[in-house]
């Protein structure tokens, strides 16, 4: 009972209080796997126009993910908006989310749509965006070293020491990297190629990002990268250039789901329908210079961002490398074969 009287009463202060209004609508809390600029765009924009309060924690797409299974008895996200495609069906397989339909659906891009369905109805596609090479060409011309073409040129001793990328357990682009190599060589020449490549890297990063922003710094040659992140950090005035491989290249589609058991239900539904609509798909631009392609066929290409349609793209098995137990699979082979050897 006094329990009670003191939700009264804090109710009553509540509404007393300047942004009072904000509060009625209540909150929304939000897992976010996109750079933390676009991330930040998101959670205010919708704060803006909803008046429903959203706290954001921004996190690669693996380490979304592993947060989402250690909180699955007492969920504390509501949406997960952003990340590569595959965690987000591994998370779908271990019923960490749920299904919805949004009345959006009918203006979205095929891609997108496939990806809810294959997920049973509970992630949608949000963006797309292909792999490839990001280069430094100051540092390379200072080095006389050719830009790489071509898969095979990575694993070549002119690049010792040169190349980065991130490390699979925490970066969903790391993970579309080894699925891209394993549908195009095969897999167990896929990890050959994975530990030769391992002696020309510098370092693996946490995030996806990492490799391309330390080309634009200067600190590597050579990323493994989401092309789209080169083109970003070109436009930020860096000597970044980009390439996709000419033996054909993986991509992700960028998605979304609402979390099972989520606090904040009706309020996750709307920030879904919300990230959907053209307005918002072009926030990621807008804010941060985000260069992924848009999945509703309203939003333009961002200026700039690499037409999908023009490169060399795999089928990409999504099915496949999206099951838990294959990714979990393959980042477990990447972490004992590869990425523990000495350097
Ligand atoms: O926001 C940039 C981006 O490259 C997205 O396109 C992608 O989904 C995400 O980062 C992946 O981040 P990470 O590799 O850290 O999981």
């Amino acid at each position: 009972m006094a329990k009670r009287w003191h939700g009264a009463m804090f109710g009553v202060l509540l509404a007393c209080l300047p942004g009072a209004a904000a509060w009625a609508q209540g909150s929304l809390n939000l897992y976010c796997s996109v750079q933390v600029e676009w991330c930040q765009a998101v959670a205010a924009g919708f704060q803006r126009e909803t008046g429903i309060r959203a706290a954001m924690t921004q996190r690669g797409s693996g380490e979304s993910l592993a947060a989402m299974r250690a909180e699955a008895q007492n969920p504390r996200g509501d949406v997960w908006f952003g990340g590569t495609g595959d965690p987000h069906l591994a998370a779908a397989e271990e019923n960490l989310t749920q299904a919805y339909e949004s009345a959006l659906n009918p203006q979205l891009q095929p891609w997108a749509l496939n990806q809810w369905r294959q997920s049973g109805q509970r992630a949608i596609g949000i963006y797309a965006g292909a792999v490839g090479f990001g280069f430094n060409t100051e540092l390379l011309a200072r080095r006389g070293l050719a830009a790489p073409a071509c898969w095979a040129d990575l694993v070549e001793p002119r690049f010792l020491g040169e190349v980065q990328m991130a490390n699979p357990a925490s970066s969903g682009t790391a993970y579309v990297i080894i699925a891209t190599l394993v549908q195009l060589q095969g897999e167990d020449a896929a990890f050959g190629f994975l530990r030769r490549l391992h002696a020309n890297i510098n370092a693996y990063s946490r995030a996806g990002t990492g490799p391309i922003k330390a080309v634009a710094r200067g600190e590597t040659a050579v990323s493994l990268s989401f092309v789209h992140d080169a083109v970003t950090e070109r436009n930020a005035g860096f000597p970044v250039a980009w390439a996709t491989p000419c033996e054909g290249t993986g991509y992700e589609i960028g998605s979304m789901s609402i979390l099972r058991g989520a606090r904040n239900l009706a309020n996750a539904r709307r920030f879904y329908d919300w990230a959907l609509a053209a307005p918002a798909q072009r926030l990621g631009f807008e804010a941060g210079g985000q260069l992924q392609t848009p999945a509703n066929r309203a939003a333009p290409l961002p200026p700039g961002a690499p037409d999908l349609s023009q490169l060399r793209l795999i089928d990409y098995d999504f099915a496949r490398y999206g099951r838990s137990a294959e990714r979990r699979r393959l980042i477990e082979r990447w972490e004992r074969e590869v990425g523990t050897l000495p350097r």
